[in-house]
């Protein structure tokens, strides 16, 4: 029997879902026993390999999403095997009550990448960011500033913690939550007038979190000269800038960090998603007085940097370097947004395709959710995110026929979703 199912974005039923005959006679009924909190396609997947995922019916998949922005060496990399296998072997978990090696050793990278002094290691985007939302607020008490404020974006995702949900800038996350966490003054995202006119008016403002390119809300690329304005902007009034590279960095944009785009440098940075390949991790990076501000006993986490999660991302940042994967994701990204922009230009309905490196949106006149289901049908892993932008994720290694395989496989079916519309 046909099963309808609700279309999703990223994962959670899509306000404008549309509803699609998902015509598998193999559906698996999702466990009761689980909260449900996802509502998820139907489809499980039983193994990967690099660009391919394989369910448990046999049939391969071209995941162009990489768990969302998780898997940038795609899946089963033989060097993140390895270095799982040998650190299994050796050890898991110790404590941050000692020290542990490869934290440090991961430290010292990421720090060189970013330019940036001191990390402290979690789980997880939200925890990550609720670090730097620490920062902020230690910043401002050390200003005299009692209840400190920071700026957010409209359409913003920074997880779903109670402090980073009430940064999110998408109300339909926030709801029945409240009372939502204090200090937070939304502008609209790409709007620096907006930001200085916060400026101008508050004194309570202590710093500024923005994603250099949003996610979640629809891979918005703000204007050239957009994160250089909030840097100025932050120095004028001794604003911490606090960049959210949770879905952005590691190599994806085509800069191992998105911010390096620009001009701008921030003071906090966070991670998470990409930095252990499917290993939870992740990370909250300063510099300047921003890496001074925790002291012992401040923050902490039971799990964050472990010697397993390190041992990963160090691969990972090993790996993106020896393979030269930053460029290999521009190149690719070009390839991918020429193809789409070859195959789909005389289709009206097509409003943008745009992307920086493997961070692509096609954006159509219309909600379609439902292309999400369509592309599984043809063996294809898609997002649809802010309800009108297919979004893409593919990992980094993928190859040229693969990029290309995505593009032929993808057209047609956006051109006959809005063909049959
Ligand atoms: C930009 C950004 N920040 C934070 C998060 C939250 O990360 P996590 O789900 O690991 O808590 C996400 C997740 O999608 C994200 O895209």
């Amino acid at each position: 029997m046909p099963l309808q199912v609700a279309a999703l974005v990223n994962g959670w039923p899509s306000h404008e879902a549309a509803f699609f005959v998902f015509p598998h006679d193999s559906i698996l009924a999702m466990s009761d026993v689980l909260m449900h909190t996802y509502q998820r396609l139907p489809v499980t997947f039983d193994h990967g390999d690099g660009a391919w995922l394989v369910d448990t019916q046999g049939k391969r998949y071209l995941d162009a999403l990489s768990g969302i922005a998780v898997c940038g060496l795609g899946h089963a990399h033989p060097a993140v095997t390895a270095a799982l296998r040998d650190q299994a072997g050796k050890l898991l978990h110790t404590s941050n009550l000692y020290g542990i090696a490869e934290q440090e050793q991961l430290g010292e990278v990421l720090c060189r990448h970013a330019g940036m002094e001191r990390v402290f290691f979690g789980n997880s985007g939200a925890e990550a960011n609720e670090a730097a939302i620490k920062l902020a607020r230690l910043h401002g008490h050390n200003r005299g500033i009692d209840k400190p404020a920071i700026v957010v974006m409209d359409n913003s995702f920074h997880g779903r913690t109670m402090a980073t949900l009430s940064a999110t800038g998408n109300r339909k996350a926030q709801a029945g939550f409240e009372p939502l966490v204090q200090g937070f003054v939304r502008v609209p995202y790409g709007d620096l007038e907006a930001v200085r006119a916060v400026a101008e008016n508050r004194s309570d403002v202590v710093a500024v979190l923005l994603e250099p390119i949003q996610g979640e809300g629809g891979i918005r690329i703000p204007q050239d000269g957009y994160l250089e304005g909030i840097r100025s902007l932050c120095d004028a009034n001794d604003w911490l800038m606090m960049l959210d590279e949770v879905q952005s960095g590691m190599g994806r944009t085509g800069q191992f960090f998105a911010f390096q785009h620009s001009a701008a440098v921030p003071d906090v940075m966070t991670l998470a998603k990409a930095l252990g390949n499917g290993v939870p991790i992740g990370a909250c990076l300063a510099r300047g007085d921003a890496a001074r501000l925790f002291g012992p006993g401040s923050h902490g986490s039971t799990f964050g940097g472990n010697p397993l999660v390190c041992r990963a991302a160090l691969t990972v940042c090993e790996t993106l370097q020896a393979d030269d994967l930053t460029n290999r994701a521009s190149a690719l990204g070009k390839r991918i947004v020429q193809g789409f922009r070859d195959q789909l230009h005389d289709v009206a309905a097509v409003e943008d395709i745009r992307g920086r490196g493997l961070m692509i949106g096609i954006e159509l006149a219309q909600p379609c959710a439902a292309l999400v289901g369509m592309a599984l049908e043809a063996g294809l892993l898609i997002n649809v995110t802010a309800a009108n932008v297919v979004r893409l994720l593919p990992p980094l290694i993928l190859s040229d026929e693969e990029a290309d395989h995505l593009v032929q496989t993808l057209a047609p079916i956006i051109r006959q979703f809005l063909t049959d519309a």
